[in-house]
């Protein structure tokens, strides 16, 4: 039996899903800030305000008692008010985030994998995520077949063609 299930995300998710954002936008320790500074952050929390929004998708993992321990999940931006992932119009931008204990077992994986079927099912060809460059997780978005079309100071785009 597997140690995690991968299922859709729900409107029942939205705190956990705003966990997954905090663990996301604190992916730097050393400059992590506390759950409410994050969440009233204007430039993070538009990535889960009032989810789930018509467009939004997104998957969870939980283990085997049913607890989520991980989401992945895609937003669309307007080009007047673009997410820092932000390609085009109609290109969903991607947060992803595990919880600490369950890292490094394959979770994150699988729901990058997940949420792409995701993106294509809902007719997408294409989806985009920022990252920043000293987080290692831009080595597994490399694996997974994302590519950099963008860089800034510290933190480059990344997107990926789905089918
Ligand atoms: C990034 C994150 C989502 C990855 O999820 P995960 O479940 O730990 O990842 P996986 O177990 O699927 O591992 C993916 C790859 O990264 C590697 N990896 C995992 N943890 C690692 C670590 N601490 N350092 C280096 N590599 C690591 C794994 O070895 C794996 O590669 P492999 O399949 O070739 O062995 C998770 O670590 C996390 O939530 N981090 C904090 C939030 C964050 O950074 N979110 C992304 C913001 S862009």
């Amino acid at each position: 039996m597997s140690l995690f299930q991968i299922r859709a995300a729900t409107r029942e998710d939205a705190r956990f899903l705003g966990d997954m954002l905090v663990e996301a936008a604190n992916w730097n320790l050393a400059t992590a800030r506390a759950r409410i500074a994050v969440l009233e952050d204007p430039s993070i929390t538009r990535y889960i305000a009032g989810w789930p929004r018509p467009g939004d998708f997104g998957s969870v993992a939980e283990d085997a008692h049913g607890v989520a321990i991980g989401a992945c999940w895609g937003r669309l931006f307007p080009a007047n008010a673009p997410g820092y992932g932000f390609v085009a119009t109609g290109v969903p931008e991607l947060t992803l985030g595990v919880n600490a204990q369950w890292r490094a077992r394959g979770v994150g994986r699988a729901l990058l994998q997940a949420v792409a079927r995701q993106a294509a099912a809902a007719g997408h060809s294409r989806v985009s995520l920022s990252v920043a460059r000293a987080n290692f997780a831009q080595r597994l978005y490399v694996s997974e077949g994302y590519v950099t079309v963008a860089s800034g100071a510290d933190s480059d785009t990344m997107v990926r063609a789905v089918h």
